[in-house]
């Protein structure tokens, strides 16, 4: 019986555009989602943005736009990073819209009949001249224990230290930075603390799913039991939720509540279900039937940082409002960067549209994180030098080589046709298409760099099958025509077999892999089928070059500052910078013009002769007759460069050259003024 799931990512906060986390967390889920289908299984495979919150309302009316529109800003950038590294949510969607208004507000609904909302009245900071309450990540001031300020009303930057905001000192608004007035308020709260969550938490998160595999990886309950368990006190750290946020606030309207919305990790996960209902919508599936059927699986993939919203919060929130719970929460860690920890908002040095823009292989990707990625929620470090590596020497190294080394023959010498294959070869296929149960399985458990690396070890074989057969040099003997046809034969069928195990990775490589051999798309679930003797193989094209590192310097090189604007001095930028003793090569003197005359058949030139203390005058050439007539000069010190090689010209040899500024755009600057010095300078005298 094929399964039928439905498989979420976390929904990113709309407040900016994806990087590299993000990616990294939709190429695993993605991974899973191919495998699920190449075993035949049905996928709802759906995301959304989180739209809703303090935060986004507030950069919203930063930006000068509606929380809507800017939020959908958000939204229309999101599908060249998608589409751009193969990520094939069928939905994308959003938790601002209609249905996740209607299944927050009827979950809540449930929740309320079940007797799990309360309410209390709390004293918050309130923002007079905002007139709102203020979020604790918008109210600053002075840390109470080490007295740093400008400290963020929920932690300490500098000792650490954790406190609620009405401890911080001198506390200010960041909004408007007026002082904050404490006022009452009342909120909704999720009664956690009622004994029945409790103990269906208890059990949930050390319970297993219908297939047997536990709701939680280990190290995430270990995570979380520290809040579910009571203390050597018998209290617990889990109390009560809450919910609720005062107008004005960015999110859904709380039912007979007026003026209070839900706070946004209320609805926030509600939004999966909002997304699979939209989805749902548009394929013709009945959500309600979706949900109610026994067979129907749900999974979300989520990063470490939100593990209790997803493991405490949301299934609570859905088993006591008689809903389906997750059959499993898949945490993984945090990708850095060049071993730098990344910022939320921020992101690291890796942009992945600057990635797709130089060209580079968004595969290439999918296949490093993979060859990373385990079960467990351990970070993953990209390193460039290993990302090459791997992606040269193993990818492209060992598996399409494989199919290069083989192709060229099957097609110049045997027509495109596959020929039998004896003993020595079949035993190798058997091996390789013995692995994939096991492969299917590394799948199934996320386990993905234990299947690369599995495949990776098959491919090794087959590397050394060929070496061992060469079959290079099989072409260039007589009557091993049957030999060589055997051998490539074992080759192709065996890059088949690998192109199936790295398909979750690789799809778009895949596709082009059985268009190549001419093939169905291939699937797991049941044993690979032979491609057989006298099949007819496409043209093999060139399947995937390698990483050249050029890619990977521009892609880590820091984006060029934008050129301010120059005012260039004189019109020319000043030019490279030299040393004292470059300058000290120019040997200038204090001349005395003793003659100047005009130039016939010249109007730039004056003819100038020049006493520099020596034994002879010099005579030297100068474009400066636009500015000075020659009985102007006559008499003038000015200065000569000395050593400058003579040169000929038309009207004579020039031995020197007289200084004189100007603009470097003469058309529209005119004027050329030849340099004096001032009174007391004698003739060769140097200039220094
Ligand atoms: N909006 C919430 C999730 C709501 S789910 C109902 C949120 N958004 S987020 O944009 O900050 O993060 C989205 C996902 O990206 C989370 O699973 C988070 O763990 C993941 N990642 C954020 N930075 C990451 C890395 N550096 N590496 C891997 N995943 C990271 O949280
Ligand atoms: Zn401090």
């Amino acid at each position: 019986m094929p399964r039928q799931l439905f498989v979420t990512t976390a929904l990113p906060y709309a407040n900016g555009n994806f990087h590299i986390g993000h990616i990294m967390e939709y190429i695993q889920a993605d991974i899973w989602v191919r495998y699920q289908r190449m075993m035949g299984n049905t996928v709802h495979f759906v995301c959304a943005d989180d739209a809703h919150g303090a935060p986004i309302m507030i950069a919203a009316e930063k930006a000068g736009k509606t929380p809507q529109q800017f939020v959908a800003d958000i939204a229309a950038g999101r599908k060249p990073y998608l589409d751009g590294f193969h990520i094939g949510f069928d939905n994308w969607h959003s938790t601002d819209g209609v249905e996740n208004h209607e299944l927050a507000q009827a979950i809540y609904r449930d929740l309320r009949a079940n007797e799990l909302i309360t309410t209390r009245v709390i004293a918050q900071f309130f923002d007079p001249q905002k007139n709102m309450f203020l979020p604790d990540r918008f109210i600053k001031g002075e840390c109470p224990k080490c007295g740093a300020k400008d400290q963020y009303g929920d932690n300490c930057e500098m000792c650490g230290a954790v406190y609620s905001p009405t401890e911080l000192k001198n506390p200010y608004s960041a909004l408007s930075g007026a002082t904050p007035v404490l006022r009452d308020s009342e909120h909704y709260f999720f009664k956690l603390s009622d004994p029945r969550c409790v103990a269906f938490l208890e059990k949930w998160t050390q319970g297993s799913n219908a297939q047997g595999r536990a709701h939680l990886q280990s190290e995430v309950y270990n995570k979380i039991k520290e809040w579910l368990l009571p203390d050597e006190n018998g209290k617990r750290d889990l109390g009560d939720w809450d919910i609720s946020r005062d107008a004005p606030y960015f999110g859904i309207e709380i039912p007979d509540a007026p003026g209070k919305y839900f706070y946004v990790w209320l609805d926030a996960p509600i939004g999966y279900l909002a997304s699979l209902k939209n989805y749902l919508g548009k394929i013709g599936v009945d959500y309600d039937q979706f949900m109610a059927d026994p067979a129907t699986e749900q999974y979300h993939f989520i990063g470490k940082d939100i593990i209790t919203f997803h493991t405490l919060f949301w299934p609570v929130t859905l088993h006591f409002s008689g809903r389906k719970t997750p059959n499993a929460v898949f945490v993984h860690g945090f990708l850095t960067v060049n071993s730098e920890k990344m910022s939320k908002s921020r992101g690291t040095g890796l942009d992945p549209l600057k990635y797709l823009s130089l060209g580079m292989n968004p595969e290439w990707l999918r296949y490093y994180l993979a060859a990373k990625l385990n079960a467990r929620n351990e970070d993953v470090e990209f390193s460039p030098e290993d990302f090459m590596a791997r992606v040269n020497a193993d990818l492209v190294g060992k598996y399409i080589n494989i199919a290069s080394r083989a192709a060229g023959f099957i097609a110049k010498r045997f027509d495109g046709k596959l020929g039998a294959i004896t003993a020595d070869g079949a035993e190798l296929l058997t091996l390789l298409r013995a692995a994939q149960t096991g492969i299917e399985e590394l799948y199934e458990d996320r386990e993905y760099a234990k299947a690369l690396r599995e495949t990776m070890l098959l491919a090794d074989r087959v590397n050394g099958y060929v070496d061992a057969n060469k079959p290079w040099e099989l072409a260039k003997q007589t009557g091993m025509e049957a030999r060589l046809h055997d051998v490539c034969t074992v080759c192709i069928e065996a890059f088949a077999v690998l192109t199936a195990y790295l398909k979750p990775v690789l799809p778009a490589l895949a596709a082009q892999v059985e268009t190549f051999l001419n093939i169905a798309p291939l699937a797991f679930g049941s044993g690979s089928q032979a491609l057989g003797t006298g099949h007819r193989i496409g043209e093999y094209k060139h399947l995937m070059q390698r990483v050249d590192i050029k890619q990977l310097e521009a892609l880590f090189e820091a984006p060029a500052a934008p050129e301010p604007e120059k005012l260039l001095p004189g019109g020319e930028e000043i030019a490279p910078t030299i040393g004292i003793d470059d300058f000290a090569k120019i040997d200038l003197r204090i001349a005395r013009i003793v003659n100047c005359e005009a130039v016939e058949g010249s109007s730039k030139l004056l003819r100038l002769t020049l006493d520099a203390g020596e034994e002879k005058t010099r005579n030297v050439f100068s474009g400066i007759a636009s500015a000075y007539k020659p009985e102007q000069l006559i008499g003038k010190l000015t200065v000569l460069v000395a050593n400058l090689a003579p040169r000929k010209m038309k009207f004579g040899i020039s031995e020197g050259m007289v200084l004189a500024a100007s603009h470097a755009d003469e058309k529209a600057n005119p004027g050329i003024y030849v340099l004096e010095p001032s009174a007391g300078a004698q003739p060769g005298m140097r200039v220094r």
